[in-house]
């Protein structure tokens, strides 16, 4: 066969080479193959110079054509691969419908608890905060719980194990999740002289096997007004006032007789709202209060005899079910956005 017809089946075979090379290596390798020094096309010009003359010119030109071809397709397919290459592994189907994002908003405890501060603002009350590790003192002794209440039984309580012997701060009692917020009262008394007007917001402790209507951790809100000549005319007033703000102005509060070792006398606080009768109850108890024990006073170094005050504590997601209509406490530690999305 003569150099010119071989010219034309060698194209073919290099371009066909060339268009399958799935990706830049292969192509390489292709190339190298056909046009490289020692190149299957390569050797056709090669083979030129065992031409008659007068055949040369013709061959010459039809070999330059072809190889121009090649460099041409070669130059093609690199580019094809290369825009591969440059592509995600995975291509973008953009028939897919697309990822909204769903604007954040505050959970519904946070919600209720900026409403209960902003209504104690209203009336002077400012924000206190301690810490959620307490000590047995703050928690239980300087509140004038003695150390057979069954609240520091261990079965109740968070003890922090190993912390009975720990040095450093006095005074020296073992650590604890705090069970109530109460323990806030003596660390804000204990800095400041009086008059206090204090609320603490904040999380709490106890070991409830969660259910329905307990949770080992929750929000208390605790209340703390100490002043010259306090009275529980002072104290009811006040909660009546900040519960119709938070719950609609139909909302009614009454007193029960209760114990708490802090306060003397005790009561616990009952209300009935709208909201109440659609549970199916007339009244529903809601919080603890009474008038701060002078034992307390004695020992947070104020004179019982010139200061007078009231406390009270009640439970955040409590006022938050009976907002909503809740009867599940535990929605609200399970962070299913279809249920947040609605508050
Ligand atoms: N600490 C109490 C509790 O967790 C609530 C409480 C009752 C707080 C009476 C008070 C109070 O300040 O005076 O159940």
């Amino acid at each position: 066969m003569s150099l010119l017809n071989e010219i034309e089946p060698l194209k073919q075979a290099a371009l066909a080479d060339l268009q399958a090379a799935a990706d830049l290596a292969a192509l390489e390798q292709a190339k190298g193959q056909w046009l490289g020094a020692n190149g299957k096309f390569t050797a056709l010009l090669k083979q030129m110079g065992g031409l008659p003359k007068e055949e040369r010119p013709l061959a010459g030109k039809a070999i330059n054509a072809a190889k121009v071809e090649l460099e041409t397709a070669l130059a093609a397919r690199r580019g094809e691969l290369e825009l591969r290459a440059a592509l995600p592994k995975d291509p973008t189907d953009f028939t897919l419908p697309g990822r909204r994002r769903i604007p954040g908003k505050l959970h519904p405890l946070t919600q209720v608890t900026d409403d209960i501060v902003r209504s104690f603002r209203k009336i002077g009350f400012v924000v206190a905060d301690g810490p959620e590790i307490e000590d047995e003192y703050h928690c239980f002794d300087a509140l004038n719980t003695p150390a057979d209440h069954p609240a520091r039984d261990s079965q109740d309580t968070f003890f922090v194990a190993g912390s009975e012997n720990r040095g450093g701060a006095t005074p020296q009692s073992p650590l604890l999740l705090r069970t109530h917020t109460s323990s806030v009262q003596i660390r804000v008394m204990a800095k400041q002289p009086p008059p206090v007007r204090i609320i603490v917001p904040g999380r709490v402790y106890r070991r409830d096997n969660a259910d329905a209507t307990h949770n080992p951790t929750f929000n208390q809100v605790e209340g703390l007004y100490v002043d010259r000549k306090v009275t529980v005319g002072d104290l009811k007033g006040t909660v009546e006032f900040v519960f119709k703000d938070l719950m609609g102005p139909d909302t009614k509060i009454r007193f029960r007789p209760h114990y708490f070792s802090y306060t003397e006398p005790s009561f616990e606080i009952d209300f009935s709202s709208p909201l109440v009768k659609k549970m199916g109850k007339d009244w529903l108890e809601i919080a603890g209060c009474g008038m701060v024990h002078p034992q307390v006073f004695e020992t947070v170094g104020y004179d019982p005899e010139v200061w007078t005050g009231w406390a009270f504590g009640f439970g955040i997601e409590r006022i938050a079910m009976i907002r909503y209509g809740i009867t599940d406490i535990r929605l609200f530690y399970e962070n299913e956005t279809r249920f947040l999305r609605q508050f």
